[in-house]
């Protein structure tokens, strides 16, 4: 055999053995809120960069208690799910660009930050108490545009890409919040489609300056969280999921949601060819532990109800207190689903993650995105 044949050989071998692990992605970028944020809040408000609000910082303990032991500005007990996909591909955790990820962005770098909507004030007329534009999605990809000389400083952006996957999302919870908690659901109806052609343009920006593997994720069945279940408290009987315990309107509203920007998905698919784009269903996902909780391993009892909070019957009482002095976290985070009436334990992100990874809850199968940058070595 000649060498470059045995080399092959090699290669494919290490391919076939190690599927995706490795090999597929050399690294991720992120845009989205506190379901994926990794630290850029926390970062931004110890800089003075941004001002603290009544949203859950995620900054104190027990936040991170049973994985980082100490709170890193993720809002969970533990990993998110874009770490355990990081660490599927072999990838270090992803650093938020402001601790840190803007020193070496080649590798990856995380632009969420929590609370960050999807539109900005001037369009989403949402009375905040401080400006969130500095965090909006359109200024989640300045950030990455004003890295891209040093994203692709080692090498082409197209050879960087073509190795890097982006998860964009998801975004529109933040937009709807102000909405949903003063109970002022038609208004929340109207920004659909405000939001999720936001959502489409955004994303055509990231291809035309030259991302390739996009994974946009759905929004999570909201009427499940504690969270809002706490704000609808006392709703009518026939409202609720038997099964679930979840507002049904409210998953619906979801749901809605969710079908608009798959619709527009695949319009910018059937416009850009030579793109991978793919649907992540949190929604789904993330309804199967509540139908099935068991079966995971989950506590059957305590479904929709947060292991960290300050009482009530979600343990969700007056928004999301977890963290706060009149706070008190579950023993065993591991058999709750729900970690602070708006987040998921390390646990139930975890299966999540493998339900992404696996192609249960990605349309198209994600292992495909990987095979095609694979032989595009061969071609
Ligand atoms: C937004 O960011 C700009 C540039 O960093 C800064 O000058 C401005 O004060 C920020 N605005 C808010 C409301 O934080
Ligand atoms: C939860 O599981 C226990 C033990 O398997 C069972 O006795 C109980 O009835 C179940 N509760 C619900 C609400 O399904
Ligand atoms: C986060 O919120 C807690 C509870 O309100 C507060 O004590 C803490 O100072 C906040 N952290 C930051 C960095 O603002
Ligand atoms: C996704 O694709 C991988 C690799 O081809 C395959 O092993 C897996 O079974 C697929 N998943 C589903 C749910 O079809």
């Amino acid at each position: 055999m000649s060498l470059p044949i045995v080399a092959c050989v090699l290669l494919l071998t290490v391919l076939a053995s190690s599927q995706f692990v490795n090999g597929c992605y050399t690294s991720i970028f992120a845009f989205g809120d506190s379901i994926i944020d990794t630290g850029n809040y926390i970062s931004l408000i110890s800089k003075g960069l941004l001002q603290y609000d009544e949203i859950p910082n995620c900054s104190t303990p027990p936040y991170g208690e049973t994985f980082f032991h100490h709170p890193t500005g993720r809002c969970s007990d533990g990993r998110l799910i874009i770490d355990f996909i990081a660490e599927h591909y072999g990838l270090p955790l992803l650093p938020p660009y402001s601790g840190g990820g803007n020193a070496n962005p080649g590798g990856g770098v995380n632009f969420a930050v929590i609370g960050a909507p999807a539109l900005t004030d001037d369009v989403l007329q949402a009375d905040w108490s401080y400006s969130r534009d500095n965090i909006s999605m359109m200024s989640q990809i300045n950030m990455f545009k004003s890295l891209l000389p040093s994203i692709c400083k080692t090498s082409s952006c197209d050879e960087i890409f073509d190795k890097s996957l982006i998860i964009f999302g998801s975004f529109g919870s933040n937009d709807y919040a102000p909405t949903m908690l003063s109970k002022r659901v038609e208004d929340a109806y109207r920004l659909q489609p405000l939001i999720v052609n936001a959502i489409g343009s955004a994303i055509e920006e990231l291809i035309k300056l030259g991302v390739v593997n996009i994974m946009v994720p759905g929004m999570l069945p909201v009427g499940c969280l504690a969270g809002c279940l706490a704000v609808y408290y006392g709703s009518n009987e026939e409202d609720y999921d038997l099964s679930t315990g979840c507002l049904t309107w409210l998953n619906e509203f979801g749901q809605k949601h969710n079908r608009l920007l798959q619709k527009e998905l695949t319009r910018i698919q059937e416009h850009y060819p030579n793109v991978f784009i793919t649907y992540a269903d949190y929604y789904n996902a993330r309804l199967e532990l509540f139908l099935s909780p068991e079966k995971y391993g989950f506590n059957n009892e305590t479904g929709v109800i947060a292991c960290c909070g300050s009482g009530g019957p979600y343990n969700a009482e007056g928004d999301t207190k977890c963290g706060y002095p009149s706070s008190h976290a579950c023993n065993d985070p591991s058999s709750y689903i729900e970690w602070d009436g708006a987040h998921l334990t390390q646990a139930a992100n975890r299966w999540i993650a493998r339900g992404l990874l696996s192609g249960l809850y990605t349309s198209p199968n994600i292992t495909a995105s990987c095979s095609t940058s694979t032989s595009a070595m061969w071609i």
